[in-house]
């Protein structure tokens, strides 16, 4: 049993329709945070929302708001998604300028920092930023959509950013994000995650599988 992961539906797979009830859905099925991907049609090819619906969910759920931002520039966006409600801000350290800067930013905002690596950033990014990190997102698809397959050479990265962490003796989650499902769910945490993104998996076959959705990423 991998009891001690959490699971963080991302809402881009949820009913857009219905965000409330889905984000409401998804805390009642045993949700941990929920996943919130922000895409700006530059940093990445996608489009998806803003800090307004952060802030109109905000009032629904207890659970943290993982906010994923696949955002360049960054920063000038960061303030708003604080105040809309978000518990986490995550970043790329590629999307620039100055990605140090950025981290000290998110926690002058009162939120706990993540830092992103695509499926093709090297761990040594981390070296200088690992003191004042909260959280790495190691993506195991790259960044824009949903429902791409897992890139099976992610869990190697997993490895090495695990053993990173342990080293840094810092509280410091470590998530992976991208074609998390029932089978390679069980890879990524024998791999030393303990956060898991899953957009597609959790919310396949609509609300009333979501509970059963939620325990299987688990390991139940
Ligand atoms: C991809 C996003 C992911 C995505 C995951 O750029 O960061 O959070 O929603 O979706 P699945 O779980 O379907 O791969
Ligand atoms: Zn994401």
């Amino acid at each position: 049993m991998r009891q001690r992961v959490r699971i963080a539906p991302s809402i881009l797979s949820a009913d857009f329709a219905r965000l409330g009830d889905e984000v409401r859905a998804m805390e009642a099925a045993g949700a941990d945070l929920i996943h919130v991907d922000i895409m700006d049609g530059h940093y990445v090819p996608n489009l998806t929302i803003g800090p307004g619906v952060v802030k109109a969910l905000r009032p629904l759920t207890t659970l943290p708001f993982d906010v994923h931002l696949m955002c360049a520039p960054v920063d000038g966006l960061l303030p708003a998604f604080a105040e809309a409600g978000a518990d986490i801000l995550t970043v790329h350290p590629d999307a620039g300028p100055h990605v140090h800067r950025t981290v000290q930013l998110i926690r002058s905002l009162g939120c706990r920092a993540g830092i992103a690596l695509n499926p093709g950033t090297p761990v040594e990014v981390l070296d200088y930023l690992i003191g004042d990190i909260d959280l790495v997102l190691v993506m195991s698809v790259n960044p824009g959509f949903g429902g791409q397959a897992f890139i099976a050479s992610q869990i190697d990265k997993i490895r090495a950013v695990r053993a990173r962490i342990d080293a840094a003796e810092r509280a410091i989650d470590l998530e992976v994000d991208g074609g998390v499902n029932m089978e390679t769910a069980g890879l990524c945490v024998a791999a030393g995650a303990d956060m898991l993104v899953a957009g597609t998996a959790s919310f396949a076959g609509g609300p009333a599988a979501y509970a059963g959705n939620i325990a299987r990423l688990k390991g139940g």
